[in-house]
């Protein structure tokens, strides 16, 4: 073992259920977490969820739940996700885990014997979307440059983190570590804010306004302002103060956030460690936001991505190339269905596809899968070995430097240099008159695949360990070290090679099409379960009342309702050809209220109504009398 390695991704907050931006975050800590095995270090990757503050405790009372039955059912919905997209976290840390509320309290205790709190009246601008006050001049149009709303005027005793005694620190620690902050624009940010005086850090929050938080270990009227708390999910998850994993990884860590929470983790964070007596972490990792539209993606703007649905339509490791290939690190970027079908198509299905499947294929019709080493390498051989394995160090490169796109778009040199050694060396005449220089052929082409499928390993896992086991390995995955994969011809198959169907079928835009709709049939039709009086009781059923109904153009079955159950829904439901949208307008319905969002023919729908399905049609259910929008139905 070389070396450590830590890696955390934000911790969500729980109001909302998990989009592509959540995704995108965990899937380059998990990239950059599995290149480090490659590379033989040891590693430790964190996710988890936030889940204090005025936020979630709003999101509950609107879902009629308590904070913590409404923290249980979404962090799970963040935990449940990350292995269907293959991410390797360690541990999955929540800030309403005791451990952590316990390590809160002991760096609140610290910072304060440190004499760095301190009590005080304060009236101030504060935004509750981002639960923090704003001073005048980072207001835009005196607005939350986020929420573009409002901030409104606040006066209140609170606590306060003398952050401002840490400022001439901050500044000279990320001017001599030049790479604290990275890419640089971001750290430039940081170091622009730092030129006006820091302000203190006002971090508490009055019991008698917020108490879904961790109470204060030095006054209980007050519980601590949710970022003072999240951000000690980092240290907390690693058994701060003693824990072993503390003292293994805590020197290597490197966070990994978008440019939204940029000021939490480029200013709070290193200055609550410096008080606390704690080295700061060493890399700040800031990314740019995925855009849909040329716009933010937003529930209320109803463009929010949900990765599972492009994982059903197109697979995941398409997905997660697309996302790492796409986007530069650092930099916004958009997100298209037509970008993700054209990197299908052109990079997986013909470049890569291709190339496995014609070189495995050679290898089964010339050798039976048993391929002999071959004769002395020519030029154009000794070619093809140095472009693989010269590749390893701009690889190693770019990874550790978050060039991503820069590592694979050298990885599909290369798969290109091989598809044209294939065209040049034609491997189908030389079995006609040659089989010592086809077999010299053949080795260098599988020995590229190697190299190839090892480095795409921390990029599509799945795929990756699929050509390894094609190529008849005994090492797979994390296995095939950077440095197996430096040693040409060492690794040699324990099994014969073998074919398997193509890896990454091409996507025509027809194909892409009855996919869409298969994956939205699936998604209406969902198999009946048992469930249990618990589950059963988690049901929100409320009788609404249709004030609109609308045909979706291009569906034959969908209609959209707007339905008033106290609040007013947007609801897509199969009811066309069973009912003109007039003769809906004013019905009662029954609606399943609290059912996560789903995007049905690009319109979001935000519940289900009931109906009856028999073969003479659909029949809506509803209350044999009028009751009120939003009457309960138990
Ligand atoms: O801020 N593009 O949680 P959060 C790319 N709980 N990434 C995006 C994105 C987008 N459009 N939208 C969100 C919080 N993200 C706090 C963090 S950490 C101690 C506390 C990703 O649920 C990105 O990683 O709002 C961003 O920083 C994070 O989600 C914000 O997640």
């Amino acid at each position: 073992m070389s070396g450590t390695f830590y890696v955390t991704t934000p911790i969500y907050y729980v109001n909302a259920a998990p989009h592509i931006g959540h995704a995108y975050t965990t899937i380059v800590a998990d990239v950059l977490n599995r290149f480090h095995r490659l590379a033989g270090e040891k590693t430790f990757f964190l996710t988890g969820t936030d889940e204090h503050g005025d936020k979630i405790a709003a999101a509950a009372e609107k879902e009629g739940q308590t904070p913590k039955e409404y923290v249980d059912r979404i962090s799970g919905l963040f935990r449940d996700l990350w292995p269907k997209l293959n991410i390797s976290n360690d541990y999955f840390v929540r800030t309403t885990d005791r451990a952590h509320k316990d390590v809160v309290r002991i760096i609140l205790d610290r910072v304060n014997q440190k004499g760095d709190i301190y009590y005080s009246d304060y009236e101030g601008l504060y935004c509750f979307g981002c639960e923090r006050f704003y001073t005048e001049r980072e207001l835009v149009d005196g607005k939350c440059p986020d929420h573009l709303t409002e901030p409104e005027v606040i006066r209140e005793a609170n606590y306060f983190f003398r952050m401002s005694r840490y400022q001439d620190w901050l500044v000279d620690h990320i001017e001599k570590n030049p790479d604290f902050i990275r890419p640089e624009r971001y750290k430039n940010e940081v170091l622009a804010f730092l030129r006006e005086p820091l302000e203190d850090l006002c971090i508490s929050r009055p019991k008698s306004r917020l108490e879904w938080g961790i109470t204060l270990p030095f006054d209980d009227r007050f519980v601590t302002y949710v970022w003072f708390d999240a951000l000690i999910n980092y240290i907390s998850a690693l058994g701060f103060p003693d824990g072993e994993r503390f003292k293994t990884y805590w020197p290597a860590a490197q966070h990994m956030i978008a440019k939204d929470i940029l000021k939490p983790h480029g200013i709070y964070w290193p200055c609550m460690l410096r008080s606390a007596g704690i080295e700061p972490y060493r890399h700040l990792n800031v990314h740019g936001y995925w855009n849909i539209n040329e716009g933010k993606m937003s529930k209320s703007l109803g463009n929010v991505v949900r990765p599972l649905d492009l994982v059903d339509i197109y697979g995941l490791d398409a997905f997660r190339y697309f996302l790492l290939r796409d986007m530069v690190f650092g930099l916004d970027s958009e997100f298209s269905e037509e970008a993700l079908v054209a990197r299908i198509n052109a990079d997986l299905a013909n470049d890569l596809g291709n190339l496995v499947s014609r070189a495995l294929t050679m290898v089964h019709k010339y050798f039976k899968g048993e391929l002999p080493k071959g004769g002395a390498p020519d030029r154009g051989d000794d070619e093809l070995r140095e472009s693989a394995l010269a590749l390893l160090d701009p690889y190693d490169r770019h990874m550790r430097e978050l060039g991503f796109h820069k590592a694979l778009i050298a990885v599909w040199e290369l798969i290109g240099k091989v598809n044209k050694y294939i065209d040049t060396t034609a491997p189908w005449v030389l079995a006609k008159k040659d089989r010592e220089r086809l077999a010299t052929v053949l080795f260098h082409v599988v020995e590229v695949l190697k190299v190839v499928s090892g480095l795409l390993w921390p990029f599509m896992p799945a795929s990756a360990e699929k050509i390894q086991e094609q190529l008849g390995l005994g090492k797979k995955g994390a296995q095939l070290t950077l440095s197996d994969l430096a040693r040409w011809g060492g690794e040699k198959p324990v099994r014969p090679l073998c074919r398997a169907p193509a890896l990454f079928p091409r996507v025509e835009e027809k194909e892409r099409k009855r996919r869409a709709q298969a994956a939205e049939k699936v998604a209406e039709e969902k198999p009946m379960e048992i469930i249990s009086f618990d589950e059963f009781k988690k049901l929100d059923l409320r009788v609404g009342i249709i004030r609109e109904a609308q045909a979706i153009p291009k569906s034959k079955k969908l209609l959209r309702l707007t339905v008033d159950v106290g609040e007013t829904r947007t609801v897509v439901a199969g009811l066309a050809g069973h009912y003109n949208p007039d003769e809906l307008v004013g019905r009662q319905v029954v609606l399943v209220a609290n059912l996560a969002p789903a995007k049905l023919m690009g319109v979001e729908s935000q519940g289900m109504v009931l109906a009856a399905v028999d073969d003479g049609g659909v029949h809506l259910l509803a209350p044999d009398g009028r009751v009120e929008a939003g009457c309960r139905v138990s």
